[in-house]
């Protein structure tokens, strides 16, 4: 039977999305970061986008380093990259993100968004027939956190390490960070005021994941009890974009910036992550960004190798 132009493009059951961070298993995990390291290690040596197959990576929301390292990590896959403001596009006339996954799914080989709600990219990814990534939505940044995961991996090994994360525990890089070290069998410390802590629904989903990978969460309003002994600390910024009241959450969180008094709580040989842009002297102290514990820089640079082995691994999957 031949099949329509239509049919040919119905989701295919094995069509692999990456919306958060628990849409991979911890096997597929280690399987992606393995991939990721030797990525870093030859960095041209794996083209699996040679052809070259396409990739759709839209923006709603501003970035530098996403939009750079996927860009650049497409073509050093063999792959031709098409970079996209949605405001240039007919999204930004209101065209249904649905309509626009139909539409993609025929040109490109897989689709980068970064967007708000995370109803915003369900929505999208439904009808898509192409693997579609999260760049970054409210709910979740997980390809943020390969890379930090791929970072703490050159330092020591995943399972069993602890990880301290201040501040505003309850958007994208929280529920991440909470989800994705659980995931590697990491012991997770929140330290966020009330308000700022992970919902329920994602602790218990981290807790779902903690009984099979032996990791762990723990959230305390104390930052001190957070960071004492932890072999990780991060942090975020204190406004996202697109928060406007500042001031308050200013004044809730000033106890969390991560400076010098609170990393020496942590293990003599902690590293230090912010997964960038940074709002110095506000979530944390230049002392701790520049100096010598922080690996803010190695994260950075493997947002490329990390989204590389993911895209790699979903085009793969999805075949
Ligand atoms: N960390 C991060 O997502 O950076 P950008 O906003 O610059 O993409």
């Amino acid at each position: 039977m031949t099949l329509n132009a239509a049919q040919q493009h119905q989701a295919l059951p094995g069509v692999r999305h990456f919306l958060k961070d628990d849409d991979i298993t911890p096997a597929q995990q280690a399987e992606i970061l393995d991939l990721a390291a030797k990525m870093k290690a030859d960095r041209h040596a794996h083209r699996p986008l040679a052809g070259p197959k396409s990739v759709a990576v839209v923006f709603e929301k501003p970035s530098t380093r996403t939009r750079l390292s996927f860009d650049v990590g497409i073509a050093e896959l063999g792959g031709h990259s098409v970079v996209i403001d949605a405001q240039s596009t007919q999204l930004g006339r209101g065209e249904s993100v649905a309509d626009t996954a139909r539409v993609l799914s025929r040109y490109v080989s897989a689709i980068v968004i970064r967007t708000f709600g995370d109803d915003r990219i369900a929505e999208l990814a439904e009808p898509a027939t192409v693997p579609v990534v999260n760049a970054l939505t409210d709910g979740w940044h997980p390809c943020q956190l390969l890379a930090d995961l791929q970072t703490i991996a050159e330092h020591r090994p995943l399972k069993g390490t602890s990880i301290a994360y201040l501040g505003d525990a309850a958007f994208n890089m929280g529920n991440s960070t909470v989800i994705a070290s659980s995931l590697a069998g990491m012991h997770v410390r929140v330290g966020a005021p009330e308000g700022y802590q992970p919902a329920a629904e994602v602790l218990e989903r981290a807790a779902r994941i903690n009984a099979a990978t032996g990791g762990s969460v723990t959230v305390t309003a104390d930052p001190v009890e957070a960071v004492a002994g932890a072999d990780v600390v991060s942090t975020d910024a204190w406004v996202s974009m697109g928060m406007a009241d500042s001031a308050k959450r200013f004044g809730e969180l000033h106890a969390y910036q991560l400076n010098a008094g609170l990393l020496a709580h942590a293990a003599d040989d902690a590293i230090v992550l912010h997964c960038l842009p940074a709002h110095r002297g506000e979530e944390i102290t230049d002392e701790c960004l520049d100096g010598p514990q922080s690996r803010v820089f190695d994260q950075a640079e493997n947002r490329l190798h990390a989204q590389k082995a993911l895209l790699a691994w979903l085009v793969k999957e999805s075949q």
